[in-house]
């Protein structure tokens, strides 16, 4: 396969619907991906300037540029580079020495950058290999930060020992005598992440590491942060700098099929081993944050073990004893901040298709939404009336706003895309609610197509989200972004079915040995609501699309039904038993049917909500997506798909990438996903869907161009 950017279309029209309003801009995959797209922030000390990171990616160059931006919060929050935007700068973790110095990470080091002063940034650590995730504490001086060592633990030793891999080991071998083999889109490596402390000191104006690293994780066999996604959140620094709590995974051999994580407490002079504050813990905990006066440690904590969607309670510990606060308080926070005084804690969490701040009064424990609207994260403490927060929505990606926690006025503080997005058509979600399997309510979002006539009908793009247990917020993505969808002439609706997150966990745990039960049926009931409620969607001209179990509900479709012109499979299940023996995760799937496929009971299961049984049935034109480096759900579960649609003969394609996981993340890959997808539901809900004329094969006269990216 060929890819081909055509240099000269500079602008592309998305669809034919475009000159209907020729002032409005459509938000193409090419526009998207060039955004900004900016990190939370970090707060100075004395709370009056942010800095935050964001990346830039340019087409011509095929590169992303991350550079650090600085927020004057006290005077006009006014905006500005605080290291330039120039190639191969990739500058992130930005962290505050003092209210003039601002640390962050390029290249695996740390670098420091007055903000009050031109001067150049200069290098503050020399370790012998890469670091990262890194946090600082200004009473005792400290940074702390991960590397990944190997069993001596030491920086240096890792170095040597690369070293020494790289010229003697001839072969390319990796052997295993456990599991896990691989996670995510990686094969477990000798090396470990290991937690770090360093002291840092000012030798004349400059600061400068004072000593050698201590490795606080130092022959116990734990890793943090915890692998494939753990960063900085997994650890913090008590405030007296004396203490280090972290969460890690425990130390047996059956971590591929429990998810029990515990949070572990040690001092930072190193020397002693870290103690385990929640040992009786089987369910996933995560988050461990010390409150601000050092007396209490606040952590999220999962109860049901192997179940990696259990609603978070929120735990706090207190002189070696722990309660959980608001224990039924329905919702699964992501995120604790506590105020100054101990008294009230912030957390973040998903509620009906928006990510909230919500306040919660640690005596009372009465929980109170203050910013309800749109995705809220990375919350600062200015004052324990002020919070700092990003805020990103279906029509724009974050930007930095504060809230006064008692009137709950909120204030925007930047406007990073008021350029970029200037004129271009992001349609403003409309609530779908209806009624789904056995009377639960479901909700789920609506957008109206570009250049909208209400006199007009409109081709529907129906998306179905992953996980399953995650939802569809009113959040910023580059990937799934419905945005694009409506940009490209498609009444664009996607749902929060049975097994989603931020309805309660009883809708969460409804999908539980149900995957092609009541999520299939919610599914279809909001179909027909949403056709029954919007006159101007075309009944004939209906796109299925989804990933992961998004991708395994297409596959259920089409052995469920013929009623859409076309589906898209990205990442998708085909056979659930086979998912079991081939993945990594072997709780997910043990705790979804119930058991391991060679017990009797579960085997039911695996094999009554299996799609590969119901392959007799299909009928339905799918474009099928999968990547190399998906050690969720392996290449081959995308291939058997194609296998069955060719072998049929139904209408079919293949769009492999040998480089990308469970996600599509190069920016190139992305255009060229993004054009194959488009281009496909254009092609098939080009005309109404007759049941007769869905073997027939391609028109190529209605193909339709959606972007730069040539499809070759
Ligand atoms: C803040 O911005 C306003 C409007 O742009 C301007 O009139 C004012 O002088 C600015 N104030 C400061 C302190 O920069
Ligand atoms: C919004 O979506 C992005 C992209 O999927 C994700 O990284 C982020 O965590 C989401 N934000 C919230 C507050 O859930
Ligand atoms: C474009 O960038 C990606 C990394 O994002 C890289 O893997 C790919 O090789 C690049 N393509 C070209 C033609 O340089």
């Amino acid at each position: 396969m060929r890819l081909i950017l055509t240099a000269a279309a500079v602008v592309t029209m998305a669809t034919s619907v475009l000159h209907a309003s020729a002032a409005v801009k459509p938000l193409t995959p090419e526009l998207m991906l060039t955004l900004a797209r900016p990190s939370t922030a970090s707060l100075s000390p004395n709370g009056q300037l942010a800095v935050f990171s964001a990346s830039r990616y340019s087409i011509d160059t095929n590169k992303s540029i991350r550079n650090l931006h600085l927020v004057n919060l006290a005077s006009n929050n006014s905006l500005s580079d605080l290291t330039p935007q120039i190639p191969d700068t990739n500058h992130d973790n930005a962290l505050w020495l003092d209210n003039d110095h601002v640390a962050f990470l390029s290249k695996g080091q740390l670098f420091v950058k007055s903000v009050f002063s031109n001067a150049e940034p200069y290098p503050l650590t020399h370790f012998p290999i890469d670091i990262s995730s890194v946090k600082f504490n200004k009473a005792a001086n400290l940074i702390a930060f991960s590397a990944a060592v190997y069993a001596d633990g030491s920086l240096a030793g890792a170095k040597e020992r690369d070293e020494h891999l790289k010229d003697y080991k001839k072969d390319t071998a990796l052997a295993f005598d456990t599991l896990m083999v691989r996670h995510w889109d990686e094969f477990i490596q000798e090396k470990k992440n290991n937690i770090f402390v360093a002291s840092i000191k000012k030798n004349g104006d400059k600061f400068v590491v004072d000593g050698e690293a201590i490795n606080l994780l130092l022959n116990t066999g734990l890793e943090s942060p915890v692998i494939p996604f753990g960063d900085q959140g997994d650890f913090d620094i008590s405030p007296d700098g004396k203490e280090l709590v972290f969460v890690s995974k425990i130390n047996t051999p059956d971590n591929a099929w429990q998810t029990t994580t515990h949070i572990y407490t040690v001092p930072t002079v190193g020397g002693a081993a870290p103690k385990s504050i929640n040992p009786e813990s089987v369910g996933a905990a995560s988050h461990p944050v010390y409150s601000a006066t050092g007396k209490s440690i606040a952590y999220l904590q999962m109860l049901k073990p192997q179940y990696e969607a259990d609603r978070n309670r929120i735990v706090v510990h207190t002189n070696g004893h722990s309660r959980i606060v608001a224990k039924d308080w329905n919702r699964s926070p992501s995120s604790i901040l506590f105020d100054s005084k101990d008294e009230t804690i912030f957390v973040t969490a998903e509620d009906k298709g928006h990510v909230k701040i919500f306040q919660i009064d640690l005596e009372t424990e009465t929980v109170e939404a203050i910013v309800s609207e749109h995705a809220q994260s990375g919350l600062n403490l200015i004052d324990d009336n002020t919070i700092l927060y990003s805020t990103a929505s279906l029509t724009t990606p974050n930007d930095l706003f504060t809230v006064d926690v008692k009137s709950k006025d909120t204030q925007r503080r930047t406007h990073v895309h008021a350029d970029t997005l200037a004129s271009v058509h992001l349609s403003k979600p409309e609530d779908i609610n209806f009624k789904g399997d056995e009377g639960r309510d479901i909700h789920g979002f609506l957008l109206k197509p570009i250049g909208f006539d209400p006199s007009k009908k409109y081709p529907l793009a129906f998306i179905v989200h992953g996980g399953p247990q995650s939802a569809f917020n009113d959040n910023w993505s580059t990937r799934w972004n419905p945005n694009i969808f409506a940009s490209a002439g498609f009444v664009t609706v996607f749902l929060n079915p049975t097994g989603s997150t931020g309805y309660g966990q009883e809708l969460t745990d409804a999908i539980n040995n149900n995957w092609g039960g009541s999520p299939y049926i919610d599914l279809m009931k909001g179909l027909d609501h949403v056709l029954e409620t919007h006159s101007y969607i075309d009944q004939a001209r209906i796109a299925a699309l989804g990933a992961s179990y998004g991708g395994y509900m297409m596959n259920w479709i089409n052995g469920h039904t013929d009623r859409f012109n076309c589906l898209v499979n990205h990442d998708g299940i085909f056979d659930t038993k086979n998912g079991f023996y081939a993945t990594e995760e072997l709780y997910f799937p043990e705790h979804e049917y119930g058991g391991v496929p060679w017990d009797p009971k579960a085997r039911e299961n695996y094999e009554r909500w299996n799609p590969a049984n119901f392959v007799q049935n299909w009928k339905t034109p799918t474009l099928v997506i999968h990547s190399d480096k998906d050690y969720r759900l392996p290449v081959t579960e995308g291939l058997s798909t194609f296998t069955v649609l060719q072998r049929k003969g139904i209408p079919s394609r293949l769009v492999y990438f040998p480089d990308e996981n469970h996600w599509v993340l190069k920016a190139a890959n992305s255009l060229r996903w993004h054009a194959e997808v488009l281009n496909w539901i254009q092609k098939w809900t080009a005309h109404p869907k007759s049941s007769a004329s869905t073997t027939s094969s391609d028109d190529e006269s209605i193909e339709v161009l959606t972007s730069q990216v040539k499809l070759n």
